[in-house]
C-alpha cells in the first residue's frame, strides 16, 4: 500500500555509478523510470497525513524505504505514488480516504517543489526528467476506491489519477481478486461482471492505465481480452519462478506481450522466492524470466517499497536500484534493454493509452442497485424510471390496472 506504487527514473548520474560497479563500457545517460511506491500510505499511518510535523519532514524521514535523500541516492527520476486505502474501507469511507491520499500527494509536490513535479501525462514525465525532478504520478490501488461509481472514477481522473488496479486483495462488486485463486475466497464474477467491463471501457476512454496486479487470473484474462489499450502489472512477479497467486502465470505473460503491455517485477521476498528470504540475485532472476517469456519490451521494475514488510538483501530501500541495474548489465542486458525496463516500456504503454483515449461520450450506465451492498448507502436515482436499477414496480402495476379499472367503471 502507501508508498507502494512508484517507478523511478535513473538520471545520467547512474552512468558514473555503473561505471564503478561493472567493467563494462560506461552508459550514456539513461532516461527516467517510474515504479510503484506506497509512501502516502506510510504518511497516513504514521502522521495522519500531517506533512508539517518535524518528524514527517521528507528530507530526513526515518524508518521508511523512501525519503528524499534515498530517492536521490537511487537516482530515482519518476514515481507512481499509490493512493492505497485498505479493503476494510470498502462500502465505508473508501472514496473519502482515497481523496485524502490524493491530496497528500498533491501537498508533497507543493511542499518539495525542488524534488517532486506532479505530472499527468507522458510528456509531463519527460519534462520533469529534463528538469531533474522526480516525476510524480498517482495510481489508485484497488477498485473498491471508486465505490462502483463511474462518476467517482472520472473525478479521480480529473484529480490526476492515471492508473487504477482493478482490485486490491478483496472482490469488488464487479471484479474478482487473486484470493479466489487460493482457497481463501470464492469466485463471484469469474473475472469481470458486466459493470466491470464498463469500468475497463471507461478507463480506456479516459486514458487511465488498467493495472492487473492483485486480480484473479480470470480477471487478468478478461481485462486483457477487452481492453483497447495495453495493460500493466504494476507490482507482480513471475509465477513460473515462484508459484504465488499474486504472480503472473506464463500464459498471461505471453498475453501481455501480445497486447504490448508491461509486467513490473515486485521485490517482496514472498513473491520473489515464495519464502521470507530473498536477495538481489533472486529479483534479477525474475526480470530475466519475464524478459525470456514475454520479451525485453514488456518487463519493468515494480518495487513495492513502503508497501511491504520484507525486502531482499541488497534491495533494502529505494537507494539500491543502481545495484540491480549493475546486476542486469553483468548478465548481458544491453543498455537499450535496461533503459526499456527502467523507463521506455512504461512511456510506450502510457503514450498508447493516451492515444487510444477519447472518441466517445462518457459511459453512463450505473451498476445495478442489487449488486451493491453496505448499510449506509442511499439509492437516489435508482427509484426513478430514468435510472437503470430494478424496473419500477408501481408505474408498471398502474399501467396494468388501468384497463381493469375502466372495465369496472364502465
Ligand atoms: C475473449 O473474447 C472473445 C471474443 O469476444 C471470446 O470469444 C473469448 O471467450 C474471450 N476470452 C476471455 C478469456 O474472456
Ligand atoms: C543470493 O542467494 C543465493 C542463494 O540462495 C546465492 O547463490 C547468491 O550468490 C546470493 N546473491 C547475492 C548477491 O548475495
Ligand atoms: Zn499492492
Amino acid at each position: 500500500p502507501g508508498w507502494e506504487w512508484g517507478w523511478y527514473w535513473e538520471t545520467g548520474r547512474l552512468a558514473d555509478w555503473t561505471d564503478r560497479q561493472t567493467d563494462r563500457q560506461p552508459l550514456t545517460p539513461l532516461s527516467p523510470r517510474p515504479r510503484h511506491n506506497d509512501l502516502p500510505w506510510q504518511l497516513l499511518k504514521r502522521f495522519n497525513n500531517r506533512l508539517g510535523l518535524p518528524e514527517s519532514n521528507l528530507t530526513q524521514l526515518d524508518g521508511t524505504h523512501t525519503n528524499i535523500p534515498k530517492l536521490n541516492a537511487g537516482h530515482v527520476g519518476g514515481q507512481f505514488w499509490s493512493v492505497y486505502v485498505p479493503c476494510e474501507t470498502q462500502n465505508k469511507d473508501a472514496v473519502k480516504r482515497t481523496l485524502e491520499q490524493i491530496d497528500v500527494v498533491h501537498r508533497m509536490c507543493q511542499l518539495y517543489p525542488e524534488t517532486f513535479a506532479c505530472v499527468v501525462d507522458s510528456a509531463g514525465i519527460e519534462e520533469a526528467f529534463r528538469n531533474k525532478k522526480v516525476a510524480s504520478l498517482i495510481g489508485v490501488e484497488g477498485g473498491h476506491s471508486i465505490d462502483s461509481s463511474l462518476g467517482v472514477l472520472r473525478t479521480f481522473y480529473q484529480l490526476g489519477v492515471r492508473y487504477m488496479t482493478l482490485t486490491h486483495s478483496c472482490n469488488t462488486p464487479w471484479a474478482d481478486n487473486w484470493l479466489v485463486d487460493t482457497a481463501e475466497e470464492s469466485p463471484v464474477h469469474h473475472g469481470l461482471s458486466s459493470f466491470g467491463k464498463t469500468v475497463v471501457e471507461e478507463m480506456n476512454r479516459l486514458g487511465m492505465i488498467v493495472d492487473l496486479a492483485h486480480v484473479s487470473v480470470d480477471t487478468m484474462r478478461m481485462a486483457l481480452n477487452i481492453s483497447k489499450a495495453p495493460v500493466v502489472f504494476s507490482h507482480s512477479s513471475a509465477y513460473g519462478l515462484c508459484p504465488h497467486r499474486r504472480n503472473v502465470p506464463d500464459g498471461v505473460l505471453r498475453m501481455v506481450a501480445d497486447k504490448e503491455g508491461l509486467v513490473m517485477v515486485n521485490f517482496y521476498n514472498d513473491y520473489v522466492t515464495c519464502s521470507d528470504k530473498a536477495n538481489l540475485t533472486d529479483v534479477a532472476d525474475h526480470l530475466d524470466y519475464v524478459k525470456r517469456v514475454a520479451g525485453s519490451q514488456f518487463v519493468g521494475f515494480g518495487g513495492d517499497y513502503d508497501g511491504v514488510t520484507r525486502l531482499p538483501t541488497g534491495l533494502e530501500d529505494v537507494s539500491t536500484y543502481p545495484a540491480l541495474v549493475a546486476e542486469l548489465l553483468r548478465r548481458g542486458w544491453t543498455e537499450q534493454e535496461v533503459r526499456a525496463a527502467l523507463a521506455d516500456n512504461l512511456l510506450r504503454v502510457f503514450r498508447k493509452v493516451e492515444e487510444v483515449s477519447g472518441g466517445t461520450a462518457p459511459l453512463e450506465e450505473p451498476i445495478a442497485l442489487e449488486e451493491l451492498s453496505g448499510e449506509c448507502r442511499t439509492s437516489y436515482g435508482y427509484s426513478d424510471t430514468s435510472g437503470a436499477g430494478p424496473a419500477p414496480l408501481l408505474p408498471a402495476a398502474l399501467v396494468l390496472a388501468l384497463p381493469l379499472l375502466s372495465t369496472l367503471l364502465s
